[in-house]
């Protein structure tokens, strides 16, 4: 089974209609760049944005057909800044497969990422919806503040817990938030329901990245699909090693500085990975991720009771269970 239509099986019929749409839309965009969008997009990714977008206008009453071309807006959104992160992480695998700049380089990554955002802004646009898209606009500049926010932290042993979750909550939690708070929109949910919808995202979507974070150190390259210890080879000190650096000697500390700055070798990332989960790191991160899965469940319990409810529940228990 694709690793895609695993997550949740009972909504693997969502699933492939949100795989047509994609793959028809890059059919009718085609022009420069064409065979490289498709790559991005095409490969295994989990759909979990344009999946979140559906079940919650359906979940609202809101069953249009338009609601799959929709969808398609959260996926290229997500497929264009991934291009554009590869970059800036200079990262060669994703989803199991070489990375869009390491087969056409960065150039090209950048481009074909800018283009596919524009695609997504045109499709947006198709709502005529002024809130809609200006809430897309807003979530879209959040991710690149996020990303701004973590650069500037590169190599900061000193950031602060604060610091990582403004960065998280902008990078991840802002596009699931815009899933969830675009479908309220055109369902024409109320101000206080679209306002519990995006914090739902929120709480979702910071939580799958403190999973991230942990997987990235913990977690197996053939389940992730990608490269294991790549946040601290690129300068990102992320949760597991802002509680690991709580808990070492000063000592310990410098050698942890030294690592970073001459770079780290695959026996450092082992001896951190056990390290972290020796002092009960990982499981202290999962806690805290799953306390943020109970708030989103909170306020997804609110919903009207639907069998695309029970799927937004489940999706958000898979978060904080998820290996890959
Ligand atoms: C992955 O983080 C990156 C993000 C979740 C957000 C990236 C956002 C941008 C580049 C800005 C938005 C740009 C456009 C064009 C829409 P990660 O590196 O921690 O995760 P990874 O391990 O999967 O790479
Ligand atoms: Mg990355």
């Amino acid at each position: 089974m694709n690793k895609n239509l695993s997550i949740i099986g009972n909504f693997q019929s969502e699933l492939e209609k949100i795989n047509d749409k994609l793959q028809q839309t890059l059919i009718n965009l085609g022009g420069a760049g064409w065979d490289i969008k498709s790559y991005a997009v095409l490969s295994e990714g989990k759909r979990i944005r344009p999946l979140v977008f559906v079940l919650v206008c359906k979940a609202l009453g809101y069953c249009f057909e338009e609601i799959y071309e929709q969808s398609t807006v959260y996926e290229f959104i997500h497929a264009a800044s991934l291009m554009h992160d590869d970059v800036l992480d200079n990262a060669d695998i994703r989803r199991n497969k070489p990375t869009v700049n390491s087969i056409w380089g960065n150039h090209m990554a950048v481009l074909c990422g800018d283009n596919l955002y524009l695609t997504a802004l045109e499709i947006a646009l198709r709502t005529k919806n002024l809130e809609y898209i200006k809430m897309l606009l807003e979530s879209v500049k959040e991710m690149t503040e996020g990303q701004i926010l973590e650069l500037e932290n590169f190599m900061n042993l000193k950031i602060t817990k604060e610091v990582y979750f403004k960065i998280i909550t902008k990078k991840t939690g802002s596009l699931i938030a815009a899933a969830c708070k675009g479908a309220g929109i055109l369902s024409s949910a109320t101000e206080d329901l679209k306002h519990q919808l995006y914090k739902a995202g929120i709480y979702m979507g910071t939580a799958f990245q403190m999973v991230d974070d942990l997987l990235d150190i913990t977690g197996k390259r053939e389940e992730l699909g990608k490269e294991i210890g790549k946040d601290l080879m690129e300068g990102k000190v992320t949760l597991p090693f802002i509680y690991l650096l709580e808990r070492i000697d000063r000592e310990k500390s410098s050698w942890f500085k030294s690592a970073l700055e001459e770079g780290i070798s695959k026996e450092l990332v082992k001896e951190i990975s056990t390290k972290i989960l020796e002092e009960g790191i990982g499981e202290k991160v999962l806690e805290e991720a799953k306390e943020l899965t109970q708030k989103a469940k909170a306020i997804l319990e609110i919903l009207p009771p639907s069998p695309e409810k029970e799927g937004l529940l489940s999706l958000n228990s898979f978060i904080v269970v998820r290996r890959y």
